[in-house]
């Protein structure tokens, strides 16, 4: 998995999907930019999120708020004073560690003892093996997980209760060490605030101390009655909103799957107080039902309800992908009460509500929020999709197996050879089709490695261009994945790509 995930990093870097922020200065820790190929892809998975949370309801509308935004509504959304990362420093490597992640990774070292028991038994047990039953009742499987379950819960109820000095005696009991120098000799515990500062104003004296949003969502609720008055919306509806957030992260590890500058896809859905656990389970449902449209495995997604609430919230969960390091959260969905709303009424002394006519009563709706990373999406996509195959005749390709619908090119026009008036006849192909599709032409090397590239590129299909395409207006379009070729006509290929390619 981890040789897995080091493929897919630099496939990505290859192929032009990512590249590290300013590179060619070293580059900047967990900043990264997308290439020509990762722009699309990025841009087509932001549209079909957008499809289906817009269009594919009535009932709900998207804004695109600034990402400055007036500094107390930081104070109101509680960042200002809660949203923190626990640091600690190694006096002796002087490295800064998040100290909830030391204890994370102490924890899961016992789940790596468990696995490894598994690993064993398998092994011995051959086809018989019942892994359930094995770990149901294995006792040092057992004493592990039990082990590794009570560190996670003595941890969450310091942090919870923001006993710092209980979380370094924590450290210090479970002898946790520097994973770079070995040593044992900690500083004390101290709350790190997320928020990325800025300045507003030209003089030193008069600038106001402003922030990069941690989080799209309060531009949808600072906006709440702006679009409820402006679109005559009706509660239940929702607003929704795609772009940039900052958190100064600490550990920003794992490639684009934590970074300092990234793109969030939210939808907050104004709700009926008391009528917000139906709505919660209906939007679980339906963010599940989206995730396995793109087919990408069922296998690879469950629900991690959360035990432990956050102060704004009376239900949680994440919806966890199959990352190549493991299941992580891919998208929350959060039941968050009336907590964002009635406390952006407080600071700012404006009345928040909805005069409802059914009941003939003003109240202040409560929310459910779907939140997910876009360039998490992305790197799940791209790492499901990213396989070797060998083939028949004994050689191995690789290939980009991406949704067609998500896929940066769609098709690849190619002329079987650089003459014969074949490179007009795919020039004109190209012509027709750009209208809608994103389509490249290419003509160097021969047709055979030109499939392999497009294969490994995602190129969800190839169009060839033969010497009977001049006698008949026919092409073959090449399939990416079943590596099928069909022959047809010219005037054909539009419907076969939109046919592959329908919402
Ligand atoms: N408004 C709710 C909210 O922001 P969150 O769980 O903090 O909730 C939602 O973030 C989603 O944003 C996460 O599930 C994840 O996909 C993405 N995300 C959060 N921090 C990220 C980071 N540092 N880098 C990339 N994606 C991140």
């Amino acid at each position: 998995n981890e040789d897995q995930f080091k493929r897919v990093i630099s496939h990505a870097k290859e192929y032009g999907y990512i590249f590290g922020s300013s590179e060619i200065y070293d580059g900047l820790s967990a900043v990264y930019d997308y290439g020509q190929q990762g722009v699309e892809l990025k841009n087509n998975i932001r549209e079909y999120w957008w499809r289906s949370m817009v269009y594919m309801h009535q009932n709900i509308v998207g804004i695109d708020a600034a990402i400055l935004m007036h500094p107390t509504t930081w104070k109101a959304s509680g960042h200002v004073d809660a949203f923190n990362d626990p640091l600690i420093d190694n006096k002796d490597s002087k490295k800064r560690y998040r100290a909830d992640v030391l204890i994370e990774d102490h924890a899961e070292k016992l789940e790596v003892k468990a696995q490894k028991e598994i690993a064993k038994a398998k092994k011995r047990f051959g086809d018989a093996f019942d892994e359930a039953q094995f770990v149901s009742t294995h006792p040092r499987v057992i004493k592990y997980r039990e082990q590794k379950q009570e560190i996670l819960d003595r941890m969450a109820r310091l942090l919870e209760s923001e006993d710092l000095a209980g979380v370094k005696a924590l450290i210090e009991e479970l002898e946790i060490a520097d994973p770079i120098s070995g040593s044992k000799n900690w500083t004390e515990v101290r709350q790190f605030n997320l928020m990325f500062g800025t300045k507003l104003g030209a003089s030193a004296e008069s600038a106001t101390d402003l922030y990069l949003r941690p989080e799209t969502a309060q531009g949808i609720f600072v906006n709440f009655l702006n679009v409820q008055k402006t679109g005559r919306m009706k509660i239940p509806f929702g607003i929704a909103q795609t772009g940039k957030a900052f958190r100064n992260e600490i550990v920003a590890r794992q490639f684009i799957f934590r970074m300092r500058e990234f793109e969030q896809m939210e939808m907050q859905f104004f709700v009926r107080p008391g009528e917000e656990m139906k709505w919660y389970e209906y939007w679980k449902e339906t963010r599940l039902k989206w995730h396995l449209s793109l087919g990408l495995g069922k296998e690879n997604y469950r629900f991690h309800d959360h035990e432990k609430l956050a102060h704004y919230a009376n239900a949680a969960t994440d919806i966890e992908f199959d990352f190549p390091f493991g299941f992580k959260e891919l998208e929350g969905i959060h039941s968050r009460t009336d907590f964002d709303l009635k406390a952006h009424e407080e600071f700012s002394g404006k009345k928040l509500q909805f005069f409802d006519p059914e009941l003939n009563e003003s109240y202040v709706p409560y929310v459910v929020e779907t939140s997910i990373g876009l360039d998490r999406m992305f790197l799940a996509i791209l790492s499901k999709s990213l396989q070797e195959e060998t083939l028949e005749d004994g050689s191995v390709r690789t290939v980009l197996k991406l949704p067609a619908i998500l896929a940066p090119v769609k098709a690849a026009v190619l002329p079987l050879v650089k003459k014969d008036g074949l490179p007009e006849i795919a020039q004109k192909i190209i012509e027709e089709l750009q209208w809608d599709y994103n389509v490249i032409y290419d003509e160097k090397d021969a047709v055979g490695r030109r499939y392999r590239r497009q294969d490994a590129a995602g190129t969800p299909f190839c169009i060839t261009v033969d010497h009977q395409s001049k006698e008949d207006g026919t092409v073959t379009l090449r399939n990416r994945d079943t590596m099928d070729q069909q022959r047809i006509s010219i005037e054909d290929v539009a419907k076969h790509l939109s046919k592959s390619m329908a919402y």
